[in-house]
This record gives C-alpha cells, sequence and structure tokens, in this order.
C-alpha cells in the first residue's frame, strides 16, 4: 500500500473516540424533558381512555369523541348516531384511539423525539448512541413508518369533529369556559395536523412550475407557515388536548362547577 493509498482509507475511518461524546454543554436537557412531556401524555392517555366521566352537556371530552356506540350517552353520540350499536361495551375511546395515536406516533417530528429519549438513538446530536448497529427505518417495524400519510387523511377527519364538538358547545346557550378551551384545543390541533409534512406534498409536492397553479401554491405557503412551527404545534397541541379533556372530565365529575364552566 502507498503511503497516500494508506492516508486515504485512514481518512474514511470514522475517527476513534473513546468518550461517549465530546459536546460539554446540556445536550441531555433536550431528551430529558421530551421524555417526561411524552411519558406524561402516555399515563394521562391511559388514565382518561378508561374513565367514565368524558361527557357533560354541552361538553364532550376530546379522548372519547367521537363518541360512536350505544354505550354513550344520547347527547355525546356524533350527529346521534351509534353506528357500533349494542356489541361494543369498551369505553369509547379505545374505538378510535388508534387514528390520533397513529398519526402522532408516525409523525416525522415525534419520531425524531422519541427515538432520542425513549431509545437514545442517538440521545443529541454528536452523542453516540448505546446500539451496535442502525438499520434505520428501512425494515420492519419501522419501515411501517411510511403509512404517516394515510393516518394524516384519518387525523383530519379527528380534527374537524373536534372543531364541531366546540362549536357545538359554543353555540350553547350560556357558553361556558369549557367551550373555549374545547375551540383553542381544536384550533391547536387543526394547526399541527394541516403543518403535517405530508401536508405539505399533497399540496405541492410534485408541481414544478407553481405559477401554473395559483390555488395550490397559495396552499401550499399557507402549509409551509404552519409547517416551519410543527414541533411548536406539536407540544402546543398535545398539552391542549390534555387540558381540555381533563377540563370536561373535572365539570363532569362535579370538581369544577362554578357558573359558566
Ligand atoms: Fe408531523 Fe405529519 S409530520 S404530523
Amino acid at each position: 500500500m502507498t503511503q497516500t493509498t494508506a492516508e486515504s482509507a485512514a481518512r474514511k475511518q470514522r475517527a476513534q473516540i473513546r468518550v461517549r461524546t465530546l459536546r460539554t454543554d446540556r445536550w441531555w436537557l433536550a431528551p430529558a424533558f421530551t421524555f417526561a412531556g411524552l411519558l406524561l401524555f402516555l399515563i394521562y392517555g391511559f388514565w382518561a381512555i378508561f374513565d367514565k366521566s368524558y361527557f357533560v352537556d354541552p361538553y364532550i371530552a376530546p379522548f372519547s369523541s367521537p363518541c360512536l356506540a350505544t354505550s354513550c350517552p344520547e347527547g355525546a353520540r356524533l350527529f346521534g348516531l351509534a353506528p357500533f350499536g349494542d356489541w361494543y361495551t369498551l369505553p369509547p375511546g379505545i374505538l378510535i384511539l388508534g387514528l390520533p395515536g397513529g398519526f402522532r406516533l408516525t409523525c416525522y417530528y415525534y419520531r425524531k423525539a422519541y427515538y432520542r429519549s425513549f431509545w437514545l438513538s442517538p440521545p443529541a446530536c454528536a452523542v453516540a448512541e448505546p446500539h451496535g448497529k442502525y438499520t434505520g427505518e428501512t425494515r420492519l417495524p419501522l419501515i411501517l413508518q411510511n403509512i404517516h400519510r394515510y393516518f394524516f387523511y384519518l387525523a383530519i377527519v379527528i380534527g374537524l369533529i373536534l372543531t364541531y364538538d366546540a362549536v357545538l358547545a359554543l353555540v350553547h346557550k350560556p357558553a361556558g369556559l369549557g367551550s373555549w378551551i374545547l375551540l383553542v384545543n381544536a384550533a391547536l390541533i387543526l394547526c399541527y395536523t394541516f403543518g403535517c409534512h405530508s401536508c405539505r406534498h399533497i399540496t405541492a409536492g410534485r408541481l414544478t412550475h407553481f405559477s401554473r397553479h395559483p390555488l395550490r401554491y397559495k396552499a401550499w405557503t399557507l402549509v409551509s407557515k404552519l409547517n416551519a412551527r410543527h414541533q411548536q404545534f406539536a407540544w402546543a397541541s398535545l398539552f391542549s388536548v390534555m387540558i381540555a379533556d381533563l377540563y370536561v372530565r373535572l365539570v363532569a365529575m362535579g370538581v369544577i362547577n362554578f357558573p359558566f364552566a
């Protein structure tokens, strides 16, 4: 081997660093906060799904909406319908859990968040991961993350139903504080949903001439603005849905009972 070949082979190798990282900042702070935030959401969601105080006229808790079984109280059913009939006796939230859950689980931003905070793969930039091998999302089960775009369509339906719930509560006289909480939550969820990378691609991903598609260009511009804040909307809507859900349940339980609650 000539000296030049040996040098170029050495250059191709990864730098041999014995410590896990050379970073001296508090790089672990972001994954630690992310871990705590997502864990809180999982624990709350698990409790909420099985809690029975999900409806108090005119509010329905977002974790249990849409309510599609006969076991749902009359006013809680979406358009008064119960397509799942009598045979379904489990909590109504379980029926629809997979739609928003699948959407968030496969979201590009959340993937980064939980790969870093839960799997430490890697925990932060320039910090070595504990796993010896990296296969990315090229094989099962992670290749299934590609179904995200289909969850996007279903998530639009859920976002619109939550908006409908909020508007229904708002037109109820007198409109209580809960109506506004539900409305803010629905708005944040729609901002998160329409800021999805798949939505951006759908609006104008394959266009080569924006000038020939002014409407799609306008839509793409708007979606791009939401997309630039996707991480912020991901967190804001995660907390807003927990707050709105808890608020409705506390009103239903009688814990919150001030006038115009
Ligand atoms: Fe986050 Fe689609 S990329 S919701």
